[in-house]
């Protein structure tokens, strides 16, 4: 569905609420509830469109955009972001109304010719630029990073509403107008899992981003994300969350994450788990097959201790771990502490893949991974409760 939201006299949301896709960003984000996009109208004495949109919700944005404009025309179309999420539609959009002016950062132009084979004008703006549509001002700030390298933000200075495109973004799919009504508990956890599957890899980006931001002190009153719900209430928690989540603050928590073929090492995950528990550390399990993994990389992305388990498959880890591992690979946790572990037949050789495989990542693993031949038994127990305590012990600074 699309709803289209009055922010002001002159500045509409319209926002996509797809309860129907259970993926965002191909098979990278298996999301819970849907996703939601959302571009802004601006009906100032010239009329300017905050970015587009995915070509398969074209005809239901446009028709919704045709209402609002009631015979006028867009002067100015922005692109906050290349990305296709916010600028798939942007030819049909220029087809529609040929006379509009596009902008995007400088590192867009090339992004949007090679992306879309589109070559019209564009206009590279960056901070200092400013478009005036009437009563009203633009500005820009690109935002390198956060999330591509030619995506920036967009600002209303009259209305203090800043159009931050991928940033501040969730997937929530709520049919709410803002943070307000929702409540802050669960912007912030959406949020979170929204930036630890997209953004996390840019931590630095973000913290350079916010550096900036603050020297600008630009006031916000509003601020309006190309995905989810717009914040009017807090806005200070969201950036204290990007804030920690870009110095990788961690949780004290163990996160184990395996597969499993026959129960064995499920039947020492649950060992594993139980020598964390005693320590008094927070514990969660994840067996991959049976985990929608955007929330397990949410879990490991914040987690001081990564455990992951697999069996042997012919001598290699199971694929499905493989897997997992190029995913921690791209996000880049690397401040936590990683244990191998996992049941064997006749041959170890797989935990040795995974420990190098991380370690040439630049992961902090600990040297010897756990495992066990066969059955867990409960000798075999008490030496997985040693290993345990030596991998919290273990110097790792070493
Ligand atoms: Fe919402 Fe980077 O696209």
């Amino acid at each position: 569905m699309i709803k289209v939201n009055k922010i002001s006299e002159k500045v509409y949301q319209l926002r996509i609420i797809d309860t129907e896709e259970k993926q965002f960003h191909g098979t990278l984000f298996p999301v819970i509830d849907g996703v939601s996009y959302a571009s802004y109208l601006i009906l100032d004495e010239e009329v300017t469109l905050v970015d587009t949109f995915e070509i398969k919700y074209h005809e239901q944005m446009m028709q919704e955009i045709n209402t609002l404009l009631a015979g006028r025309t867009i002067d100015h179309v922005i692109i906050n972001h290349v990305e296709p999420d916010h600028s798939q539609s942007f030819q049909l959009v220029m087809d529609a109304f040929p006379q509009a002016k596009p902008y995007c950062s400088k590192g867009a132009v090339k992004e949007m010719q090679q992306n879309f084979f589109f070559d019209v004008e564009y206009t590279a703006v960056g901070y200092g630029d400013e478009i005036k549509t009437g009563a009203y001002t633009l500005k820009f700030l690109e935002t390198p990073l956060v999330h591509w390298p030619d995506n920036m933000w967009t600002y209303l200075a009259e209305e203090e509403i800043l159009f931050s495109n991928d940033a501040f973004g969730q997937l929530i799919t709520d049919d709410v107008y803002s943070d307000k009504e929702l409540g802050k508990e669960k912007l912030l956890k959406y949020a979170r899992e929204y930036y630890t599957n997209i953004v996390f890899p840019n931590n630095a980006a973000v913290l350079r981003l916010f550096n900036k931001f603050k020297d600008i002190n630009w006031p916000v009153k509003l601020v309006a994300p190309g995905h989810g719900i717009m914040l009017e209430e807090y806005f200070e928690d969201m950036c204290q969350l990007y804030t920690d989540l870009a110095n990788e603050t961690k949780e004290e928590k163990a996160i184990i994450v395996f597969e499993t073929i026959w129960g064995n090492t499920m039947a020492e995950a649950l060992a594993i788990k139980e020598d964390f528990k005693a320590k008094g550390i927070e514990t969660k399990l994840y067996q991959l097959s049976n985990s929608r993994i955007s929330e397990v990389i949410d879990e490991v992305a914040t987690a001081k201790y990564i455990v992951i388990g697999t069996g042997n498959q012919n001598n290699c880890m199971f694929p499905i771990v493989a897997d997992f591992i190029e995913r921690l690979k791209a996000l880049k946790a690397m401040k936590a502490k990683v244990l191998i572990f996992g049941a064997y037949g006749w041959s170890p050789a797989p935990f040795m893949e995974v420990a190098k495989r991380l370690r040439d990542a630049k992961y902090d693993v600990y040297p010897k991974p756990v495992t066990i031949n066969f059955k867990l038994t409960d000798d075999k127990k008490i030496g997985i409760t040693q290993e345990v305590e030596n991998f919290m012990n273990y110097d790792h600074e070493e």
